[in-house]
């Protein structure tokens, strides 16, 4: 699906905040826990350290204090949002943490709901927001994208604990007038079929619960991935969709400022980038000083970059979320918040 129809609103992309926990985990230190190096994890994933959350912090903590940054720049009250849209996997409570963020933010007239798609969570919950903005019923949003897979992973699997870390980022956007929109187009999409090579599945436990009848008890186990099924559906899929997208928009590669990818590996960004011919000094990555952060990464990046000057008003972006579902999906937006 593609953004090309008639709306009623443009979308201003305006503010940007992120959060992450106090504890930092180097790979040395990991190499103490597990088989592994520093060599081999900064080698095929460019990752040095990611940041865990301990004791004293919680996701929530970190969604609020990522809004409260979004708020400031995006020179909003709280109490003028319309909506608090959470992107996680991970949520602090199964029955959605949005609500609890929305509260801890004061945003007293703002609807809140989490949506879930792992790793491409906040590229879908940015699409979802900016058509709610576009069809005229709400005017202000604000998307997080948070995670904490640190609570899912099994810290002696070597193949998937060097590559996670946890952390919040947000961005506000608004309406605007349709003739101003910075949301060019967006394509998602999803393949239940190979769901099957990245999971957090449920444990399969019973409780006898009357007379013959059991019940399932809830819980889940440890994250399940297949490596290198990930990276090649990565590399093979996410070039495919932007080429379409760009395409469909009738934007050229080289107008690009910035490739803003879902922070994996740095071989999948420099995959990506070559496939477009686009120069490695256009792909914002971080993931080096945080790992992969799921729905997080992509606007812990834009704030970063956003922050120390990179990304500038007007700047045009190409950003692209993938992961687990299988889902993945792209957008070309312009960055329209202060330098
Ligand atoms: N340290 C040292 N050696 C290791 C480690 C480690 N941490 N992990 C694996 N190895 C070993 C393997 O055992 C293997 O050894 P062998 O040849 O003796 O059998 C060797 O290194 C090579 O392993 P590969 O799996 O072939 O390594 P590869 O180059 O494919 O890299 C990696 C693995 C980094 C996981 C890569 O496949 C990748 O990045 N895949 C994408 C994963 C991903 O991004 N997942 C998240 C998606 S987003 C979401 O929705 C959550």
């Amino acid at each position: 699906m593609t953004v090309n129809t008639t709306t009623n609103f443009g979308v201003s992309v305006i503010g940007s905040g992120c959060s992450s926990p106090a504890q930092k985990i180097t790979n040395e230190q990991l190499a103490s826990r597990v088989d592994t190096n520093d060599e081999w994890i900064k080698t095929r994933t460019g990752i040095r350290e990611r940041r865990i959350i301990g004791p004293n912090e919680s996701l929530s903590d970190l969604c609020f204090k990522a809004g409260v940054s979004a708020l400031e720049m995006a020179r909003w009250a709280p109490e003028t949002l319309d909506m608090v849209l959470v992107a996680t996997s991970t949520p602090d409570d199964l029955f959605g943490m949005a609500p609890q963020v929305q509260s801890k933010l004061g945003a007293c007239n703002a609807f809140a709901f989490d949506l879930t798609a792992a790793c491409s969570g906040f590229l879908f919950a940015f699409v979802t927001a900016t058509q709610f903005v576009r069809s005229g019923s709400i005017k202000r949003a604000l998307i997080i994208g948070a995670d904490q897979l640190s609570a899912w992973m099994d810290w002696d699997d070597r193949r998937s604990c060097v590559l996670f870390g946890d952390g919040a980022g947000a961005i506000a956007i608004e309406a605007s007038p349709v003739n101003q929109d910075a949301v060019i187009g967006f394509k998602l999409k999803s393949d239940g079929s190979r769901g099957d090579c990245l999971n957090l599945p449920q444990t399969r436990d019973f409780d006898p619960l009357v007379s013959s009848y059991q019940n399932q008890k809830g819980g889940f186990s440890n994250i399940e991935m297949n490596g290198q099924e990930v990276y090649k559906f990565a590399v093979r899929e996410v070039p495919s969709l932007l080429q379409d997208l760009l395409l469909k928009c009738e934007i050229d590669p080289e107008s690009l400022d910035w490739l803003l990818l879902h922070q994996a590996n740095q071989r999948i960004l420099n995959a990506v980038a070559d496939r477009f011919s686009i120069p490695h000094t256009k792909v914002l990555s971080n993931l080096a000083i945080y790992g992969n952060t799921s729905a997080a990464t992509i606007p812990i990046m834009l704030d970063e970059a956003v922050r120390d000057g990179r990304v500038k008003p007007g700047h045009l972006i190409a950003t692209s979320g993938f992961g687990a579902g299988l889902s993945w999906g792209a957008a070309l937006f312009r960055w329209n918040g202060p330098s």
